[in-house]
């Protein structure tokens, strides 16, 4: 069966102890609940918070993730933070990669993100790749169209080995952020439209066991019906992840 995720996108946001006492709270609520065992919560703060929340992370729910890492290995490139970085704070599984506020503030191009991709996997961590169609392309129908290319450039160079356990999020970009939400049948047929995009590639295991998550405004009020979808495997949550109540009452939508 495949994973259920619940991830927390901090984006920018939070001081250092807010950020400790949003994980914290985040851990006590968790404590408090009973999840199904196959449902990981994820949150992944800004760089400098990672290690403080890896403080928390153990072998059962709870997993930290950065919200992006460099397309190189190490050297000269002032700022960049590598994946061996990551991988040497030692409980950092997860990454973001190709979210479309780095595609549309930083030129996060499909090569970028499939550098990307490559970094986190030789450091053995997962990606959560991001796609997803900004409004005109939409009103254009050509959702599918930009999917497709977004899903192909940035990963389907991989082996099925390597695919295998990659995490992808479709966040439709009108719905970041705004309070617009994908129907439910919207996010399903995009659900739908990945996976089998994956069966083509790497065929029906490969495809039945990744783990294809919904972003947009996905709050306490609306995770349930989007979660109840056959194709929609859990969240990646921007807003609401920076309340503890709001971001565990989503994990406990499934
Ligand atoms: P919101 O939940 O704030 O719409 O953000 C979604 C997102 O971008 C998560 O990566």
């Amino acid at each position: 069966m495949r994973k259920k995720i619940v991830a927390g996108n901090w984006k920018m946001n939070k001081t250092f102890s807010e950020a400790d006492e949003l994980v914290s709270d985040i851990m006590d609520k968790l404590e408090q609940i009973e999840l199904d065992r196959n449902v990981q919560v994820i949150v992944c703060p800004p760089f400098p918070y990672l290690e403080m929340c890896t403080d928390y992370a153990n072998d059962s729910y709870f997993a930290v993730g950065a919200q992006n890492v460099s397309d190189q290995e190490r050297g000269a490139y002032t700022g960049e933070v590598s994946a061996e970085m990551l991988k040497s704070l030692e409980l950092v599984d997860y990454c973001i990669v190709g979210h479309s506020e780095r595609r549309a503030y930083y030129g996060e191009t499909d090569a970028i993100v499939a550098a990307k991709v490559n970094q986190l996997l030789a450091h053995e961590i997962t990606p959560i790749v991001c796609c997803g169609e900004v409004l005109e392309e939409r009103e254009a129908n050509r959702q599918f169209d930009v999917v497709r290319r977004q899903i192909t450039d940035g990963l389907f160079h991989l082996t099925p080995e390597q695919f295998n356990g990659i995490v992808i999020a479709y966040e439709p970009v009108w719905a970041i952020g705004t309070g617009k939400t994908a129907t439910p049948e919207q996010a399903q047929e995009m659900h739908a439209f990945i996976r089998n995009l994956i069966n083509e590639k790497y065929g029906e295991n490969i495809a039945q066991e990744t783990t294809i998550l919904y972003g947009g405004s996905c709050k306490p009020s609306n995770a349930k019906e989007l979660f109840a979808n056959p194709d929609v495997d859990g969240g990646l949550i921007g807003g609401a992840s920076l309340k503890a109540d709001d971001f565990i009452a989503i994990a406990q939508a499934f």
